[in-house]
């Protein structure tokens, strides 16, 4: 726990206000728990997927419904859900105009391996909301990731990329580095890595512009791949004048710049490029660009589709490790052209903006009232609150001000109180459909649970 932290809500506190919440959790959700002990057998660990054991409480809770913002559980408790899908969701659960799109798609061939007529219109969509003009489609943003490194390992014939402290891209095995000491090593946790890290990947801090001169430097590094703002450690802005720093240099050491929107997509229809006018080589993205259908895609200038057509050898194309047999199917392709043209609008994302600020707005009263060594954070429709007094500048200093007893804590107390946040980190996000009395149910409940800490 952070010492400012630590000042506000003592451990103990967090301890015993924690005994309480398993009760309730556990007393409001008895079905939920019945399923997670069936699927022990068949399921590793009970989940289909290894992180639904992260939820705090002491099983995960398994959902019937979900539409809009609101998500019903097995053992009919109704949740505001400020995760969505951790943004695969922020359309909103099952937005009509994708749902109709997909159903009709349903009906008439999935995936063929063939181009459909939802391909065209959109990757003229994506290329008017980001500015770059030649697209392809992966089946999550993890793929689109992997395949703009390596095609920029290719045009470059460079061996290394460079990434952020504790960014995260998908489960991309050269981002999963961190630097200790100064050097680059492997994150904890990081499964069956393929080779040592420092093989790979170089790592600097977010807005340490020296240190990213230097790496780039040694001109072995073929992208940097960023999120313009990190999103998954808590939120961390930009400096003032970093991505044209940024751009500058990886320009000068003919490094391919990379931006990875698949997060920072909720600060406008052309993501944080759009909104701050950056001028990556690459985009990559995914999550909610067809309303939950899986779909990523990545994008590039005229520039490095020339380089890319150049070294493609086109007779062995499907066996060169980019792309996929389901990628861009018909099924992804028709969801996302609903999408993009139906839901996640101009208007939609205005909205959204308005909601993410009243939601700033609400913590803060939580923080200011309470005199909380915290800080809330917004980016377009999501925000985010941290422990410490100041604002991170970077990743390690993000990750030192994380405390897991008190993030589980809040997990679990808003849950209870009807309120589902991203897990692992204190994050939320608006959808079409949040609406303002949402947003207020969530600073309330915020503002009990700080109470109940602090008597
Ligand atoms: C910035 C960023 N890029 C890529 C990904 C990978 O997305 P997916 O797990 O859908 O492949 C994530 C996932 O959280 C992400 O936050």
């Amino acid at each position: 726990m952070s010492d400012q932290s630590s000042k506000s809500i003592p451990p103990d506190r967090v301890r015993g206000l924690m005994a309480s919440e398993l009760e309730n959790f556990e007393a409001a959700h008895p079905r939920s728990r019945q399923m997670h002990e069936e699927a022990g057998e068949a399921l590793l660990s009970g989940v289909p997927m290894n992180w639904m054991t992260r939820w705090p409480g002491s099983h995960p809770v398994f959902f019937a419904a979900a539409e809009g913002n609101r998500l019903r559980d097995v053992d009919g408790n109704e949740l505001i859900d400020f995760c969505l899908g951790d943004t695969g969701a922020m359309t909103g659960h099952s937005p009509a105009p994708t749902v109709a799109a997909a159903s009709e798609r349903l009906r008439h061939g999935i995936t063929t391996m063939l181009p459909s007529e939802d391909a065209l219109p959109v990757g003229e969509e994506m290329s008017r909301r980001f500015g770059l003009r030649h697209w392809q489609f992966s089946l999550s943003a993890s793929d689109a990731n992997r395949f703009a490194i390596r095609l920029c390992r290719e045009v470059t014939g460079r061996p290394k990329i460079l990434v952020f402290n504790h960014c995260y891209h998908g489960s991309v095995d050269e981002t999963f580095a961190t630097l200790v000491a100064g050097e680059t090593t492997a994150r904890v946790g990081n499964v069956g890595p393929s080779v040592p890290l420092a093989e790979t990947t170089r790592v600097v801090e977010f807005n340490d512009l020296e240190a990213l001169a230097e790496a780039l430097g040694q001109g072995d590094v073929a992208c940097v791949l960023a999120e313009p703002a990190l999103t998954n450690i808590g939120i961390v802005l930009p400096d003032a004048g970093f991505h044209a720093e940024l751009r500058r240099l990886t320009r000068e050491a003919g490094t391919l710049l990379i931006v990875d929107e698949t997060h920072t997509f909720c600060c406008g229809p052309g993501g944080y490029t759009g909104a701050h006018g950056l001028d990556p080589d690459l985009i990559t993205i995914g999550k909610p660009i067809a309303g939950g259908v899986p779909t990523g895609a990545y994008g590039m200038t005229d520039a490095v589709a020339e380089r890319v057509i150049e070294h493609t050898i086109w007779e062995v194309a499907d066996v060169g490790g980019v792309g996929g047999t389901l990628a861009g199917n018909a099924l992804s392709l028709a969801a996302a052209r609903a999408t993009l043209a139906e839901v996640l609008t101009e208007e939609a994302f205005a909205q959204m903006i308005a909601m993410g600020e009243r939601f700033e707005a609400g913590v803060q009263g939580v923080i200011d009232d309470n005199d909380l060594a915290w800080t809330v954070t917004r980016l377009g429709c999501r925000a985010e609150y941290m422990l410490g007094a100041r604002r991170p500048r970077n990743g390690a200093e993000a990750a030192a001000a994380f405390d897991t007893e008190l993030d589980a804590l809040l997990h679990l107390a808003l849950l209870n109180r009807g309120i589902l946040m991203t897990p692992f980190h204190m994050m939320a996000l608006m959808c079409p459909t949040t609406s303002e009395s949402d947003v207020d149910a969530h600073t309330a409940a915020l503002g009990e649970v700080v109470a109940a800490l602090s008597v």
